[in-house]
């Protein structure tokens, strides 16, 4: 085990899995690790915390304040060298995913540098519920990695996905964190406890394939925003635009097998990414999209907002279906976020920021205030009144635009624009 001298911080929350945090306490104490336990207020009435403070030789923390002093969550976050929430709950998994810090874990969480490992717990029908799925693929594209659950019996009786993984093999997952720090997830932020043992992780990155592209994108991580979005009326109807996601998606491939590391942030689409090395966010809105993107673009060396996000949302979405009635019926929108213009404003020194741009009129002139206003190193400028180009074609005419020039490129399948779009990173990377 690579765990002597590690400061690992555990938070448990309240599944009936929660017994099994003794034993990984346990375990990492024996592996010479120290050992500070969080639990939620859920989690003590599933495992007294005075069997934790015995095991770990440390105090356990159960809420941000005890009424008296305030407890530094912020410190505590930059003291460990991992952070482990096991069993995380489908409450703990949804308030981790939306910053909702009412307790110790997700505050500590929310002020954590190192890496997080998640362990989620819970009976089978929670785990494969929507909201739960989408938190844990938002957890995981804010680059912590998941824990991947047992499949077997359940608290519940039932039987099926949802156990929380072995203790050894959690061991196991974080002793083989420390050991190779870059070998522990696989590039969709999962391990899989499943395969602990065979030398294996889930999804791993295909090899490269150096025999055919330059690896010219190796070490690099690039995230690229495809597709539309849609954004919701009521239960059934939505906003949304003719955007299949092929450019996005040919970018992401063509990125992977160049050797970049590459987090896909897609909206709704029927295609998907060939490669499966890409690490795909699914999302709907242009609220998610922004949410996925701004948390992806801090560990990002470029971004390609291939994406066509709606400008505006209805105002409110109704919760049952909106009944027609005589006359006419308004919507009032309001404006999204332009995730371009605030990845813009964030973007450090060494990063790279490439914008698409569809106009119908003065397209270059247009093109370059948006290049100034969202801080842009270039653009794709393509027209939509020509025969072959734009949304839904497999090809497309393009011009890259810059402060200095125009470059113009011949009508060709996207998958040769993705080719000429990399080329352009490269040389500025
Ligand atoms: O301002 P406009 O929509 O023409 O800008 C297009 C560029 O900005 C594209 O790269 C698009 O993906 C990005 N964009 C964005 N968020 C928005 C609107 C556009 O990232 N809300």
């Amino acid at each position: 085990m690579s765990l002597a001298g590690k400061k690992i911080i555990l938070g448990v929350s309240g599944s009936i899995a929660a017994y099994k945090a003794a034993l990984i306490v346990r375990g990492l104490v024996k592996a010479g690790a120290e050992v500070k336990v969080l639990m939620t207020r859920a989690a003590t009435d599933f495992i007294s915390p005075l069997t934790l403070a015995t095991l770990s030789k440390n105090d356990v923390t159960t809420s941000v304040h005890d009424g008296e002093s305030w407890n530094n969550h912020v410190e505590l976050g930059l003291w460990a060298d991992a952070m482990l929430i096991s069993p995380a709950t489908a409450t703990t998994l949804g308030k981790m995913a939306s910053a909702i810090c009412d307790n110790a874990i997700v505050a500590v969480y929310l002020s954590a540098r190192c890496p997080v490992f998640f362990a989620p717990a819970m009976d089978l029908d929670m785990w494969a519920h929507p909201a739960t799925q989408r938190n844990v693929e938002l957890l995981k594209a804010y680059g912590n990695h998941l824990i991947d659950v047992g499949d077997g019996e359940l608290a519940s009786g039932l039987s099926g996905a949802g156990r929380l993984a072995e203790p050894e093999d959690i061991l196991q997952i974080l002793s083989d964190h420390f050991a190779d720090p870059g070998a522990a997830a696989g590039a969709d932020g999962r391990v899989g406890a499943q395969e602990i043992g065979k030398g294996l992780s889930v999804n791993a990155e295909p090899a490269p394939q150096t025999d055919q592209l330059p690896q010219d994108l190796a070490g690099k991580r690039i995230l690229i925003t495809a597709g539309p979005t849609y954004e919701d009326l009521d239960p059934v109807r939505y906003l949304g635009n003719r955007s299949t996601g092929r450019m996005g998606i040919a970018l992401a491939d063509a990125a992977t097998q160049r050797g970049a590391r590459v987090d896909l942030v897609l909206g709704p689409t029927t295609l998907s990414a060939t490669e499966e090395g890409v690490n795909v966010i699914p999302v709907r809105t242009a609220r998610e999209m922004h949410a996925a993107s701004v948390a992806l673009w801090h560990k990002a060396d470029a971004a390609v907002l291939a994406a066509a996000v709606a400008d505006y949302r209805p105002r409110s979405t109704a919760t049952q279906k909106i009944k027609k009635k005589d006359g006419p019926l308004r919507l009032e929108l309001v404006r999204n976020p332009d995730i371009a213009a605030e990845l813009g404003e964030d973007k450090k020194a060494h990063q790279r920021l490439v914008g698409f741009a569809l106009e119908t009129d003065n397209g270059i002139e247009n093109a370059r205030r948006k290049l100034s206003s969202k801080h842009l190193d270039f653009i794709v400028l393509n027209s939509p009144s020509e025969e072959g180009t734009g949304f839904g074609h497999t090809t497309n005419r393009v011009q890259f635009v810059t402060k200095e020039d125009v470059q113009d490129f011949e009508l060709k399948p996207k998958t040769e624009v993705a080719t000429d779009i990399l080329n352009a990173l490269v040389e500025l990377l």
